[in-house]
């Protein structure tokens, strides 16, 4: 699992304005929306193909090119922060199939020793996955990484292996990115900002606050 940072400077910016404490509920979630399709903009260049196509223009035949494989990309939305993140997403990946699953951090139990929290697990729906597929797991934060590894092993579970598989989030704490890449090796980890550490709540510092509680309100 290597970590890559998504260094568009309108991630950065977008990133920069949502985690400000005075964005409100509406230009935080149309942030998560933007940064979701920046996401998606920057994975299309950076792991996917193009090919040769004929178009034919008003005026002449010529060679134009396509991006491949768009019809074998999977979405998998972590309830519930993800949900406008993944909504940006989908305008990258227009024809992308999509799984849902509600993964929580039973914040009563708290952090253990090694620094991971008990993961309820809701409702999961996954569509199945095919072997050329590029699954992208979506969830703004990434802080234990407790949840991430719960919802990977729902995701992987029983399926076949995909081509590539993505997790992607805003903000992460090394913590999170250590603990996926070291249990999920094949994971390429992509993320805006890694930030300076957990605090004793698991909280990600600066971060961006409670990113499910600041989008839906
Ligand atoms: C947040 C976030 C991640 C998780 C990250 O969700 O959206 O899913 O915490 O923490 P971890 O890496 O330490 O597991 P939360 O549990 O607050 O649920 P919510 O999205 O429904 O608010």
């Amino acid at each position: 699992g290597n970590a890559s940072l998504l260094t568009h400077a309108l991630a950065r910016d977008t990133l920069s304005r949502i985690r400000d404490v005075s964005t409100s509920q509406v230009s935080f979630r149309k942030g998560l929306v933007k940064l979701g399709r920046i996401a998606g903009y920057e994975i299309i260049d950076g792991a996917m193909e193009t090919e040769y196509v004929p178009v034919e223009t008003p005026l002449t035949e010529m060679t134009g090119e396509r991006v491949t494989g768009m019809d074998d990309v999977v979405i998998i939305n972590v309830l519930r922060a993800a949900t406008p993140f993944v909504e940006g997403l989908l305008k990258a990946f227009p024809r992308a199939r999509q799984g849902v699953i509600s993964a929580g951090r039973d914040e009563e139990a708290g952090m253990d020793d090694d620094g991971e929290f008990p993961i309820t697990i809701d409702y999961v729906k996954l569509p199945t996955i095919r072997e050329e597929d590029t699954v992208i797991v979506a969830d703004p934060m990434l802080a234990t990484g407790s949840t991430m590894c719960v919802v990977l092993d729902h995701v992987l579970n029983d399926q076949p292996k995909p081509a590539d598989l993505f997790v992607l989030s805003a903000v992460s704490a090394p913590d999170g990115l250590i603990r996926v890449g070291e249990q999920f090796p094949e994971a390429d980890l992509l993320t805006v900002a890694i930030d300076d550490y957990l605090d004793e709540n698991g909280y990600i510092v600066p971060g961006l606050g409670d990113a499910g509680d600041r989008a839906f309100g």
